[in-house]
């Protein structure tokens, strides 16, 4: 395999899939983690224990800050965005619950959903608008009281488009249900506070915005919600309690059985510290300056069609468009071979989203930049997609 620096003059632009390339900071947090703190965390008493503790406690708090929760113990290391937000859904509905979600969600919410749907959990879709955002009076008709839960993205990982957290918080909240926040696609770019913003559950991934290695990512849970009526996903050792053959009570161990990822929390720990020495806001800025760039220089293209929120406050970096006549495979196909740009085509794992966008079933073409993706590179991208539709 190449190394990073032999790419040349490569143009990834596929950071909604994943972020690449790593911080320096990441790789040499988990190469510390294997040399100088390779004990099992939260095991033993020696100390390559005690220092893996402290590294994966340092992540939990750093998660914490970034979020604006004041207990880092409300912090539950997961796999990834899909294991959080299986783990709250799971864990919280029981048969004959009201949830509701809408219609620009991620097969990581769509699928564990219609599964309870089939084991009775009653489930109602607030349609959303062709751009993807959210009609608010059709979400307070849909969010009726005795609905138990809301569920939505932060933003979505084909369109871009943000959704209105607070706002459909206060919907929820007056409906007597919980918010959950798949912030898959927003945990680093956008400023996040679980409490100003009113959310009960927000379900994050470590290897995207976060800049953390995959096999990484968790659930913070609010103390607006009693962690003892979730149940966990899995049930094993902790570390904690040995004596006892039940799972323990209290948080982090009742959700986190089993070894956990030392060597990727390690490396979370530092994608988060990265990320706050940067600053959320500047990098939420850049981002929206990098939306802009993508917005106005697909629209000024005839032949190109943009599917998602135009105005760069709405959106992120994240920029579905077709090309009229052309397969979105041979768009990407000829991006990749005829121009070193790396992007993601098809429907994403949101076909939910993309019925929304009426791109279902072809799908769309994502261009999805990162945070240290540059305004020239987006330049780079557009003028390649100008002359991939002349020729
Ligand atoms: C909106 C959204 N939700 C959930 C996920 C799932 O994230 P993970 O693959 O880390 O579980 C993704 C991943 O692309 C996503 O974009």
């Amino acid at each position: 395999m190449k190394p990073a620096s032999d790419f040349g003059r490569m143009l990834y632009l596929d950071h909604a899939a994943t972020s690449w390339p790593k911080p320096h900071e990441v790789i040499r947090a988990m190469d510390d983690f294997c040399n100088l703190a390779g004990g099992n965390p939260g095991r033993s008493g020696h100390r390559l224990s005690l220092a893996a503790s402290r590294v994966v406690y340092e992540t939990r708090e750093a998660v914490a800050e970034l979020f604006g929760m004041s207990d880092p113990l409300r912090v539950i290391f997961t796999a990834n965005a899909t294991h959080a937000i299986n783990l709250a859904l799971r864990g919280l509905l029981r048969n004959g619950d009201r949830v509701v979600t809408t219609g620009i969600e991620h097969n990581a919410v769509m699928r564990p959903l219609r599964a309870l749907e089939q084991q009775g959990v009653r489930l109602a879709v607030i349609p959303c608008e062709p751009d993807g955002s959210i009609d608010l009076a059709r979400a307070a008709e849909a969010i009726m009281p005795g609905t138990r839960m809301v569920v939505i993205n932060h933003a979505s990982n084909v369109a871009g488009t943000i959704l209105p957290i607070t706002e459909l918080a206060r919907l929820a909240h007056d409906a007597g249900a919980w918010l959950l926040v798949d912030a898959a696609q927003t945990a680093g770019v956008i400023p996040i506070d679980v409490a100003a913003m009113g959310i009960d559950l927000l379900a994050f991934t470590g290897h995207k915005g976060l800049q953390g290695p995959m096999g990484t990512g968790g659930l913070v849970i609010h103390s607006t919600v009693d962690t003892a009526t979730i149940e966990p996903l899995i049930y094993g050792g902790t570390g904690s309690r040995s004596a006892h053959e039940t799972q323990p009570e209290f948080c982090p161990d009742r959700f986190e059985s089993g070894t956990p990822n030392g060597v990727g929390i390690a490396g979370l720990g530092a994608g988060v510290r990265w990320v706050r020495q940067r600053g959320i806001a500047t990098i939420r800025e850049h981002d929206r300056e990098l939306a802009r760039a993508l917005v106005e220089g697909l629209a000024a293209i005839p032949e190109v069609a943009l599917h998602g929120p135009t105005d760069p406050t709405q959106r992120t970096a994240t920029a579905s468009f077709t090309v009229a006549g052309r397969r979105v495979s041979e768009i990407g196909l000829r991006l990749d071979d005829e121009f070193d740009i790396l992007c993601r085509v098809g429907l994403h794992c949101a076909p939910a989203a993309h019925r929304t966008l009426g791109t279902f079933p072809e799908g769309t073409v994502r261009f999805a930049a990162g945070a240290c993706t540059r305004l020239e590179e987006i330049q780079t991208a557009i003028t390649a997609v100008e002359q991939i539709v002349r020729t």
